[in-house]
């Protein structure tokens, strides 16, 4: 939906110590052409067991000294409610396909300890379903179980969903209320399995796409079925499942990471990085694009109405891990504008992108959201989720862009990338993304159907590419007002500062 045009003469020559001089770029949002519905499940989380994802990052106990909400971080509870977290994924990832649901229910001082095999360490349990459900109850978001095919059967899943679904007076249901809740929970989505063509078993499509058929039959209406879907461009997974299974699948699932220097033993330093890993981590970014429409023109061909849905329900950047907890990272800049580009493109696909988990959500590779005991710090990232909230159900309006290449090295893309919605009330939300680390543009939007008469935004920018926010400096990267933005005549003018984002409502 969104296109791009690169003017050679346009690309930036003259790099002084305060960057390039600005340049024009043409944007048009077609607000007389509307597009699909952008789901709100786009915005989703992905939370695993691992490193201290869960625990101290969401779970403390109701004991803690840290102040919690029936042992949830009351913190990290505000955090995710201010950005309407959709939907939640867990347990893992791998993890799920090791996972035994029965060892995170009842008494918790009675719960047993397992290896985590996936991640290292022990698992406690300490939380398990309970904690889950009402946590994503908590925080108002859906609840997306992925369920272990791997090491697990059919029944176990049945009795998982029972438990917390049931309404009548079954054992299961029983046993729920005596674990303190007597009301079933909403299941929204199984995932059937995690990364059946790795971590989850090693499988074959043809093995797993039939093993998904029998799993699918057990899900009970109205919990949609998600099949565990292709590793980035392996089109032809996603072509056995769609044509063995495709008729049981409600979502197939996309996971795609972005590696700063491409090779996954030494990925690149998540604060220390040059301008070439910046390029690197934004061409990654961009493949989503080509990875999207590749696997939707696969399954169009069994599916061409778009009833089943893509969900790129691992998505992020992947940079080393700092200290011992495993799978940790900062944070940066570098991080924000990556996101922001990602989610522009699930707007442009949200005829077939209909959820998306970001992985992972707290202190998990790119997190919303780092903690370190008592202490809590937003990354740039979460501040991307928060200015991009507005788009969550708005409709999609085509956008194209003609405009300079940022170029570094041999490596060139676009100069600036954007999207557009339209909410239930009419306002029409605008986000420009400035790509290039030195040069600000002038943009020039010409408004195409839209009626507006006055704009204001905010701005998501630092210093530095690598800026980053600390538990003692939190407020480093973090949205400001921004006034660089005028409309007169049907035509929006922004002075886009250098590597930010800003996004505009026009009423
Ligand atoms: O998100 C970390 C891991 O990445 C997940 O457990 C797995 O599904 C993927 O390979």
């Amino acid at each position: 939906m969104s296109t791009w045009k690169s003017s050679l003469a346009a690309a930036c020559l003259l790099v002084s110590s305060y960057g390039c001089a600005a340049t024009e770029v043409q944007v048009t949002v077609h607000g007389d052409r509307p597009g699909a519905v952008i789901h709100r499940d786009i915005y989703g989380q992905f939370a695993e067991m691992l490193g201290r994802g869960i625990y101290d990052g969401i779970w403390v106990g109701e004991n803690s000294s840290i102040p919690n909400i029936h042992g949830y971080r009351k913190d990290v509870v505000d955090a995710l409610k201010e950005i309407k977290v959709p939907v939640v994924r867990w347990p893992g990832g791998c993890f799920a396909d090791q996972y035994d649901w029965r060892d995170g229910i009842g008494p918790r001082d009675k719960r047993p300890a397992r290896p985590n095999a996936s991640w290292g360490g022990e698992e406690r349990n300490q939380f398990g379903t309970n904690e889950f459900m009402d946590f994503a109850e908590l925080i108002g978001a859906k609840a997306y179980l992925s369920i272990n095919v791997g090491t697990g059967s059919p029944r176990e899943m049945s009795q998982w969903i029972e438990y917390i679904t049931a309404t009548g007076q079954t054992t299961l249901a029983q046993e729920r209320r005596a674990n303190g809740r007597d009301k079933p929970w909403k299941l929204d989505y199984v995932g059937i399995g995690n990364e059946m063509w790795g971590c989850g078993g090693s499988m074959r499509p043809e093995f797993y796409a039939d093993a998904y058929r029998r799993y699918a039959t057990f899900v009970p209406k109205p919990i949609e079925r998600i099949a565990s879907g292709a590793n980035a461009d392996d089109v032809a997974w996603t072509d056995k499942v769609m044509a063995i299974a495709g008729k049981q699948i409600d979502a197939i699932s996309l996971h795609n990471y972005t590696i700063p220097t491409g090779d996954w033993a030494h990925k690149g330093s998540s604060t220390q990085f040059d301008e070439a890993q910046w390029m690197s981590v934004l061409q990654g970014a961009l493949r989503m694009d080509g990875l999207i429409a590749r696997h939707s023109a696969v399954m169009d061909k069994y599916d061409p109405a778009k009833r089943v849905a893509l969900a790129v329900d691992e998505w992020g950047n992947w940079e080393d891990q700092e200290g011992s907890d495993a799978l940790y990272q900062q944070n940066s800049l570098r991080d924000a504008i990556s996101a922001a580009i990602t989610l522009d493109i699930f707007h442009a696909h949200a005829d077939r992108v209909r959820m998306a988990n970001i992985a992972q959500m707290v202190n998990v590779l790119q997190a919303m959201i780092l903690t370190d005991k008592s202490k809590m710090v937003l990354t740039p990232t979460y501040y991307v989720f928060d200015l991009y909230k507005v788009f969550q159900d708005a409709t999609s309006l085509p956008v194209s862009v003609q405009g300079p290449v940022y170029r570094y090295g041999n490596a060139s893309v676009p100069g600036v990338h954007a999207t557009a919605g339209r909410d239930a009330a009419g306002v029409v939300h605008v986000a420009l993304v400035n790509l290039d680390p030195h040069r600000a543009d002038t943009v020039r939007v010409q408004l195409a159907g839209i009626k507006g008469v006055h704009v204001q935004g905010k701005v998501l920018t630092a210093p530095a590419m690598n800026s980053i926010n600390t538990f003692d400096q939190p407020h480093v990267v973090e949205p400001k007002a921004f006034d660089g933005a005028g409309l007169a005549d049907g035509v929006l003018t922004v002075a886009l500062p250098s590597k930010s984002v800003v996004v505009l409502d026009i009423r």
